[in-house]
């Protein structure tokens, strides 16, 4: 029920102000938390009840969290107080229920009448406001800013973000009644904690909380609710648009000062230092620490991506795809637009934005959880806003990643390159999730996991590939790129022992340690260490080291361990676990084994010759079985995969091939492939397929793919690159085994009903006995005369037999003048695979009739 009642803010008085039970906007109220878990039981913080769900970036204690990025997208515009993330420096204050109305703040410092006031007292005599305020991190994107170069702070994902109903008085106004001096500038804010280098403080402008644009408020109270422990209770500072850890917590003292404040935490906590300060530069000079230009206080512009999540799959298909995410920026300056773009940066799309927060001041005033709501009254946007998109799955499928920038209305424009600092603080590069591509499903992949490894970075590391480069490190691809050494990991140098290096310890093993007292063996990084010699001495207790007894501890350990802890591993290290490797997990061993797609672009994996089927004198079709029965091969119609043998003195060779097997085949892969044996003009012939010919059944190669800029997707739609047609006609030619990519191509259309598409080959070979697949080729011809047209033609003469109705030579510009005759240009395109000289007439023929180069493909 509406009522009218009369309120005053700000001096004024304030008529018709609503005391709302139902909200045409989002509100939320959350049950309280109510039990501490285990991980806590063992810390300081053993009172505060937490949600399971939050990610732990720093181990147990202190505690600091962000909640899982889809979550806090899938709860809307007000998060829920048990998944708001934590930034604790140390121990949380324990407050009791009972003493929080007594719980007493002093003013002081250059004021003319200092004073000391209770809570109790700030609610009775300061007007009381509630409004809704998205809280940041500094650190939040650290990672992505630590997997470039390792800087001096943990790491954070891209959730280190949330958006509270915060209750509470102006901070203006409790400054204001103890009378600021003229010349002061700042206010010192001070925490009740007790972390490791004193209590926390910061401070913030005093004009900026004397403007109430910028609602800088003392709250007691979070989605109506007294504050949690973690966010303060019992009373904390939010200062909105402004970095986190302004907003100082436990709050017990403001200092009124003609200077900045002089806390630890203010000097040597979020800072942005200049790029090109190493992590030695800062920790030997004060100087770089000291200097007021480098404090951060207002955040920039951050825009993130939600949906598709991180290695979420969906099913291409001819439906559209909604991306979408959120965005906020400092200073309470608008975001003006959000923009997406699906080729790398070329060309944006702009994406549909909601400001959640506008409801609330389109609303006027009006009366919630005791305190008054006047974002009318403000033009500022103090909270996050929320874009979408929908792009059609078969764009998305015809990309390799999704980019999202945004630009205030200020035309401040966030940047594609990283700008690297030594707090990895205010990370807001431009964010970039990978496409990968699984057989009929596209896989999504997040720059990183918060707390684990995972996402392109971890993957584009792991290769040996540049983040900063100006592909992101991804491999295009071109052969010689294809071959990169991975890096080595700086972890694993400090932490193995190199002679153990090699020793495989089998999981079986690593797995009966499991819960052991006296023997906890643990992994990190893919290597087992013992760490019964560490029990002892081990600062957290031998409990530290027995939690994680037969387990994978990467995460905590990477997270809160310097490198000094590090360089105390290699005497416990004892190996190497089976089927991992440093940059998955343990839990993936058994994932490794059922890998559903065989294929991935990165890796490369190994198959097994199962059957050699010889159809010529020289053509031969190879049969390998996957790594188990079921699985898919996993390449789009019309790319090609690599295969890689070593020859006699341990070289590797590779070529790409495309199979002759259909995509939907499981558990096998067969490879039409002509032998090129030695002749007098070739003395060692074709050293690749030599070396095939001589593989023998059980012996095993390796694959990696899918490689090539031409993929056919179904009724004429086809991707060529990164741009999507639809053509009406494919003229094919093809020369020798340069049918097998055409094949693949033919395959796809005849195989569906729906598939209108009508094309007219040409294949050319030397003799009639060359003619690979002609067998499978006229039996498409015969069952769709309408829509198939193969032209068979014979290049030597000399081998022209009597009654032979095909072509009499090779490929001229007349014939393929008649291909195209009546169709017009952008309705058909050239698909080419065929020797040099083959592809040389085409060449010249699409210059002298002008064919654009985007319709003809050459394999
Ligand atoms: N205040 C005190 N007293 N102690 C702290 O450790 N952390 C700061 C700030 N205020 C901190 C503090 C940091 S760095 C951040 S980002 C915010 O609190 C986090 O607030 P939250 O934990 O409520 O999300």
């Amino acid at each position: 029920m509406d009522s009218v009642v009369t309120e005053v803010a700000y001096g004024l008085e304030i008529k018709k102000i609503k005391e709302i039970t139902e909200l045409p906007f989002p509100v939320r109220q959350d049950s309280p938390l109510t039990k501490v878990l285990p991980a806590d039981l063992k810390t300081k913080d053993n009172f505060v009840a937490r949600d399971p769900d939050l990610l732990r970036l720093t181990g147990s204690h202190p505690f600091n969290c962000e909640p899982p990025l889809s979550k806090l997208y899938d709860s809307g515009f007000l998060t829920p107080v048990s998944l708001h993330f934590v930034r604790n420096h140390g121990p949380v204050p324990h407050v009791p229920d009972e003493s929080i109305s007594d719980w007493e703040v002093s003013i002081e410092g250059m004021v003319e009448m200092p004073y000391k006031i209770k809570l109790s007292e700030i609610m009775d005599q300061f007007d009381i406001y509630t409004t809704p305020v998205t809280m940041v991190c500094a650190g939040n994107r650290r990672k992505e800013q630590n997997m470039v170069k390792k800087g001096t702070g943990f790491n954070w994902g891209a959730a280190g973000t949330s958006t509270s109903l915060w209750t509470g008085c102006m901070l203006g106004d409790v400054i204001g009644k103890a009378r600021p001096s003229r010349r002061a500038r700042y206010i010192w804010m001070e925490g009740a904690d007790n972390p490791a280098n004193g209590a926390y403080g910061t401070c913030v402008r005093l004009n900026w909380a004397m403007d109430p644009e910028r609602c800088i408020m003392l709250a007691y109270k979070q989605n109506g609710e007294w504050l949690h422990p973690d966010h303060g209770k019992p009373l904390r500072v939010v200062i909105p648009g402004v970095i986190g850890g302004r907003s100082v917590k436990w709050l017990r003292k403001l200092v009124v000062s003609d200077r900045p404040s002089e806390n630890w935490y203010h000097y040597f906590d979020n800072r942005v230092l200049p790029t090109m300060v190493t992590p030695e530069m800062a920790k030997s000079d004060d100087k770089w620490w000291k200097d007021e230009r480098y404090a951060i206080y207002d955040l920039n512009l951050q825009t993130i991506i939600c949906k598709p999540e991180n290695q979420q799959a969906i099913k291409i298909s001819e439906d559209e795809y909604e991306i979408a995410g959120f965005g906020y920026n400092g200073g309470g300056i608008r975001i003006g637009r959000i923009e997406i773009s699906l080729d790398k940066g070329k060309t944006w799309k702009l994406t549909e934005i909601d400001y959640p927060e506008d409801r609330y001041r389109e609303a006027g005033y009006f009366r919630l959880f005791g305190g008054l709501v006047n974002v009318c009254d403000r033009m500022s946007c103090l909270c996050w806003c929320f874009w979408k998109l929908k792009v059609p799955l078969s764009e998305l499928a015809a990309s390799r990643d999704i980019l999202v920038r945004g630009m205030d209305e200020r035309m401040v424009v966030q940047p594609r390159t990283m700008y690297w600092n030594v707090t990895s603080m205010l990370n807001n590069w431009w964010y970039r999730v990978a496409i990968i591509r699984d057989g009929d499903n596209l896989r999504f992949e997040h720059p990183v996991v918060a707390n684990k490894p995972g996402g392109w970075m971890d993957r584009v590391k792991a290769e040996g590939g540049d983040i900063l480069d100006d592909n992101w490190g991804e491999l295009n691809d071109k052969v010689e790129q294809s071959e990169r050494k991975p890096r080595a990991d700086e972890d694993i140098e400090m932490m193995c022992n190199p002679e153990k290096l090699d020793v495989i310890i089998a999981y079986s093993e690593f797995e009966a340690h499991k819960n052991s007292d006296t023997e906890p063996w643990f992994a990190v990084k893919g290597h087992v260490f013992d760490g019964s010699s560490y029990l002892a001495d081990h600062p957290g207790g031998a409990q530290s080291i027995l939690m994680v007894s037969g387990e994978d501890a990467t995460e905590d350990f990477i997270a809160i361990h310097s490198s000094y802890a590090k360089k105390l591993l290699p005497p416990m290290h004892l190996g190497r676990l089976e089927g991992v490797n440093s940059v998955t997990k343990v839990e993936s061993i058994k994932e490794n084994v059922k890998r559903e797609v065989l294929l991935d672009p990165r890796k490369w994996h190994r198959i097994t010759l199962a059957e050699k089927v010889i159809i010529s004198s020289d053509s031969r079709i190879f049969k390998f079985d996957l790594e188990h029965p079921e699985q898919l091969i996993g390449l789009p119609t019309g790319k090609h995969l690599f295969l890689r043998l070593k020859d006699s003195s341990g070289k590797y060779l590779m070529r790409a091939y495309t199979p002759k097997s259909s995509n939907s085949l499981r558990g096998r892969l067969e490879i039409l492939i002509k032998i090129y044996f030695p002749s007098r003009e070739y003395p060692k012939g074709g050293i690749m397929t030599n070396l095939l010919e001589n593989l023998q059944v059980g012996n095993q190669v390796e694959v990696k793919g899918p490689v090539g800029e031409f993929e056919y997707i179904k009724c004429g739609h086809c991707s060529f690159n990164n741009k999507l047609y639809q053509m009406k006609h494919f003229v094919m030619i093809s020369g020798g085994s340069g049918i097998t990519p055409t094949y693949q191509v033919l395959q796809a259309i005849f195989s569906d009903p729906d598939d209108t598409t009508s094309v007219h080959l040409f294949f050319g070979n030397k003799k009639v006995d060359d003619i690979l697949l002609r067998e499978e080729l006229d039996y498409l011809q015969d069952k769709h005369p309408e829509q198939l047209k193969v032209d068979y033609a014979l290049s030597d003469l000399r081998h022209v037999q009597k009654g032979w109705r095909g072509i009499k030579g090779r490929l001229t510009f007349n014939i393929l003048d008649s291909y195209v005759r009546g169709k017009n240009a952008g309705e058909y395109m050239l698909l080419v695979c065929g020797p040099p000289g083959m592809n040389c007439v085409v060449e010249n023929w699409c210059k002298a009739r002008k064919l654009d180069k985007q319709y003809v493909v050459y394999f």
